[in-house]
């Protein structure tokens, strides 16, 4: 049978992986898909690079909708990146009868639902193993290995560069902003590195798990966002000191407790922040630029995913599997195919996503405080009169004739509004000499 055709949209480095990939493994992944994949047509606006990598095995063209408009391609395969032309450029070959393969996170986070709506009514697919986790087959593992569960929570380390640098400043004891500069200078981080330090990259992928895991339509924008800009060494060690270390953590959370209050209705928890997440866990040890995922399902118990989430091969190897996948399937009866999300599309829920005052965690304070008589009392007493239970305390000890001192609380699960407030109190105290210091703590059992 004649191979199936890709037209690739963007060869940088994910698109040559695929390209070496796919021409390394070919025998083996035609053995697989029961048919040949070949990369047939490679758009890039730089022709002549693209054209240094694929030689004469692809025809390169600098108009992507070339590609698109060609009736022999079978999938297009966007890797692009971004809103902007990506966006435009998936619903043209969708509109156009193509199956969609993308890496795009951003692009799916933000208008998934109008893009697999346009698939469904087209009966094409779109494949995104590649968005979330780079290689681990996460979005494999969440909708059809897991498919027997109800998933209560998901919580990963989605964002590569971020954790590269929390492991440099916990190894080296170094502050942020040093070490980001370091992992600028070895390329572990871009040069405009935002959406990874803001936690936006791993909100876009936290997004985009958690509407596969409680069948939701995707809602970036209900997501809170908090990145690691603000990080100190200091917490870190504290943290190390109370047996804690600190993860950037896309958090999903089924929160079935409130369909029982009066007028509650559930909701879903969609977060990403910096974590403190006890030391002994797995995913606690997950060090320098690699990915790992923990799911919880209720028959299953606890799952862990861990590989490499960016880099060329890695990511090729979640574009190829989606390449097969479509090769596979691609006659079947639409409605039999696995859907986009899970869940079949007239069966998503309208589940809230809940604000962060109403999100339930742990919490770790580090308040600098004067070292005088009744200070840790008043403070305990407004966590008590806000009905948060504290876990434990430490103080640092204080060198000779100073008059102020670190004082750290693990408190219990509370509602994040409670907390909020008693910040703002504890914080109005004459006693209290800096900015509180409030990282979130998951036990994550
Ligand atoms: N920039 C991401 C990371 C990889 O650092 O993990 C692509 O999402």
């Amino acid at each position: 049978m004649k191979p199936i055709q890709v037209g690739l949209l963007g060869i940088g480095t994910v698109g040559s992986g695929t390209f070496t990939v796919l021409n390394r493994n070919q025998e083996e992944i035609r053995r697989r898909a029961g048919r040949g994949i070949e990369i047939s047509m490679v758009a890039d606006l730089d022709v002549e690079r693209a054209r240094g990598i694929v030689g004469d095995r692809a025809r390169v063209v600098a108009d992507a909708r070339e590609v698109i408009a060609n009736p022999e391609i079978d999938i297009v395969v966007e890797l692009i990146g971004g809103y902007g032309i990506a966006k435009t450029l998936v619903l043209e070959a969708i509109a156009a009868g193509k199956h969609v393969v993308t890496a795009n996170k951003a692009l799916l986070a933000v208008h998934g639902t109008e893009i697999f709506e346009a698939a469904r009514a087209q009966g094409v697919m779109v494949a995104f193993e590649a968005a979330v986790a780079g290689g681990i087959p996460i979005i494999k593992a969440l909708r059809e290995g897991l498919t027997a569960n109800r998933i209560e929570w998901v919580a990963g380390i989605i964002n590569g560069t971020t954790n590269f640098i929390l492991s440099e400043m916990r190894s080296k004891g170094l502050d942020f902003a040093a070490v980001l500069k370091q992992a600028q200078a070895l390329g572990y981080a871009e040069a405009d590195p935002t959406f990874d330090i803001e936690g936006v990259d791993a909100a876009h992928k936290a997004t985009i798990m958690s509407a596969i895991a409680f069948g939701v339509p995707v809602q970036f924008d209900k997501a809170y966002v908090e990145g690691i800009t603000a990080l100190q060494a200091a917490d870190i060690r504290y943290a190390e000191q109370l047996g804690y270390r600190i993860k950037l953590l896309g958090i999903t959370k089924r929160r079935d407790d409130l369909a029982t209050a009066p007028g509650g209705a559930g909701g879903i928890e969609l977060r990403v922040h910096p974590t403190l997440v006890p030391s002994q866990r797995l995913i606690a040890n997950v060090e320098g630029a690699m990915n790992a995922v923990v799911v919880q399902g209720d028959a299953v118990g606890s799952t862990l995913y861990y590989g490499k989430g960016a880099g060329a091969e890695p990511t090729a190897s979640a574009v190829i599997a989606d390449l097969v996948d479509i090769t596979r399937l691609h006659t079947a009866d639409p409605d039999h195919r696995v859907p986009h999300l899970a869940f079949q599309p007239g069966s998503l829920q309208d589940t809230p996503i809940l604000a962060i005052d109403e999100v339930v965690t742990s919490f770790y304070l580090r308040l600098q405080v004067a070292d005088q008589a009744g200070v840790l009392a008043r403070i305990t007493g407004i966590l008590a009169e806000h009905d948060i239970s504290i876990d434990a305390v430490l103080q640092r000890e204080s060198a000779e004739g100073e008059k102020q001192t670190d004082l750290i609380i693990l408190t219990h699960d509370t509602v994040e509004g409670r907390m909020r407030a008693a910040l703002a109190q504890m914080q109005a105290l004459p006693t209290v000499l800096a900015p509180i210091v409030r990282i979130r703590k998951e036990e994550l059992k």
